[in-house]
């Protein structure tokens, strides 16, 4: 097991300066890797206590008669050199640090004096000024974040540790199944690039999404990227956009912002997909996370309000997608079902006076269409339907469909039902959102992955580099 790899992986972890008392970091990181439930071994290290939580209690790491893959690190700034040393010495193999007060506010040296001293031992560490790692295979919440994070695909890196823990627990109101949560602050050591060399390869992580402030190094940071993104899609959310955001950044976590056009072209280059907000990135990792790939074949609308399917044709048209007549085979099959005046082009607008049944059976058709390779299903709440229904229809049709073979994406627009009608359908693993252009920008996320990756590839041998995708 590589030191990195510790990370993800350990057998044995130590929480240091775990506390004796409720609502200090120290004691809800312990009590949160209980709880979730890591099935390894777990040592709180505490020179006061001898029993925290039920566990007994170590003076130091090194008083562990076992051997410890991981530390947790929440002591003081001071003496966090010291920990690092005595754990050194055992042979751990990566350090987590919690704690805040070194590069961030201006203490260059003592950050440095840490690295150095695990470096000596041949120790990783992660952070510090962090808020922990969330790894949900092995039951691994070492955080003093929510404990009930939801095990699923979506890989999370966050520079950012409050709005990091906040998000959190947005995944877990929203429904959304990470992988990994990995709270990276500092980045005095382990990088984002090393963390997507690992991910790359985890089997549990579909897709990755990176909250970035900042890279050190840069061509680290592509070259990782580029690998990445030829295995799975890679969504950053970059902060620190303005002049004014840039120095935010520079007193948040030390990290310089960089030149945003310069950001830009090379995440493009390296195949990155790039949000412009926080929402947009979790919108498109949702889809990401719960779709099969996008592979050939029309994009077609189906709609049962005019607007909702313009919104969308923007969005897509923005992002280089347009939209062509929908195959004769579903024009045929849908015509005799609909209005007459409901129109068959793409948006297929089946009108505003569709029932339920007639709405789920539109949207079915299409997903059923060979010609057909994804589908983007907008709904406007009326008197005359109700999204509930809709939505444990469609959640009941896809299942007797065997899954969802070819992408969708869904918007249910409207009042307190529509809004049920999200969480139902994103609960069923059908990526829904309570906007038009929400639902298409994602569905466009997932198409232009493809072409993303294409492009990488040809650029990758143009270089004469190899991949390893
Ligand atoms: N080894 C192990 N434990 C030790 C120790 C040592 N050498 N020396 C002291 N301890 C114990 C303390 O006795 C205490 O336990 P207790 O509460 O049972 O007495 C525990 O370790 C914590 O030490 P304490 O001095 O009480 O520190 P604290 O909990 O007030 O603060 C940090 C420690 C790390 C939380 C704080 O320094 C910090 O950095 N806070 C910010 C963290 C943060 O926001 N990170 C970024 C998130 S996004």
């Amino acid at each position: 097991m590589s030191n990195t790899e510790a990370l993800f992986r350990p057998k044995s972890i130590a929480v240091v300066g775990a506390s004796r008392h409720p609502g200090k970091i120290g004691y809800e990181v312990l009590k949160n890797l209980i709880n979730y439930g890591f099935k390894g071994k777990i040592y709180p290290v505490n020179p006061k206590a001898d029993e925290i939580l039920g566990l007994k209690t170590y003076p130091k790491v090194s008083s562990i008669p076992d051997e410890v893959d991981m530390i947790v690190v929440s002591v003081p700034a001071k003496l966090v050199p010291g920990v690092v040393e005595d754990a050194g010495k055992k042979g751990v193999k990566v350090a987590v640090i919690i704690t805040s007060g070194f590069k961030e506010i201006g203490k260059v040296e003592l950050e440095r004096e840490v690295v150095e001293t695990a470096r000596k031992h041949g120790m990783r560490v992660l952070g510090p000024n962090i808020f922990g790692i969330v790894y949900t295979p092995l039951r691994i919440n070492a955080t003093f974040g929510p404990q009930e994070v939801i095990p699923g695909s979506v890989g999370f890196i966050t520079q950012s540790g409050a709005l990091g823990i906040a998000l959190m627990g947005m995944t877990i109101v929203e429904k959304i199944g990470v992988s990994t949560i990995v709270s990276i602050g500092n980045k005095a050591d382990i990088d984002d690039a090393d963390l997507l060399q690992f991910l790359e390869k985890d089997e549990s992580t579909k897709v990755v999404l990176i909250y970035l402030e900042g890279v050190t190094d840069g061509k680290k940071f592509m070259k990782a990227a580029e690998s990445f993104s030829l295995r799975k899609p890679l969504i950053v959310v970059k902060a620190g956009k303005t002049e004014a955001g840039a120095k935010a950044v520079a007193s948040h976590t030390g990290s310089l912002a960089g030149n945003v056009a310069i950001y830009s072209t090379l995440f493009k280059e390296s195949g990155i997909l790039e949000a412009v907000n926080v929402e947009q990135a979790f919108d498109w990792a949702r889809a990401f996370s719960y779709l099969p790939p996008y592979e050939d074949g029309q994009l077609v609308i189906v709609t049962n309000g005019g607007g909702a399917g313009v919104l969308a044709t923007d969005v897509l048209a923005e992002n280089g997608i347009s939209l062509s007549r929908p195959p004769d085979s579903l024009v045929n099959s849908l015509k005799p079902k609909l209005p007459e005046f409901a129109s068959l082009k793409n948006p297929i607008d089946v009108t505003g006076m569709i029932s339920n049944e007639g709405y789920v059976d539109a949207v079915i058709e299409a997903i059923r269409n060979d010609g057909v390779g994804a589908v983007l299903a907008l709904y406007c709440e009326t008197a005359v339907t109700d999204p509930v229904v809709i939505a444990d229809e469609l959640i009941n049709a896809v299942k007797e469909l065997g899954g969802l073979r070819k992408p969708i994406t869904v918007a249910m627009i409207g009042g307190e039902k529509s809004y049920k009608a999200v969480a139902k359908l994103n609960e069923a693993g059908i990526p829904t959102y309570p906007m038009p252009e929400r639902a298409a920008s994602s569905m466009a996320a997932l198409i232009n992955y493809r072409k993303v990756r294409e492009r990488v590839e040809r650029r990758l041998k143009e270089l004469g580099r190899t991949t390893n995708a």
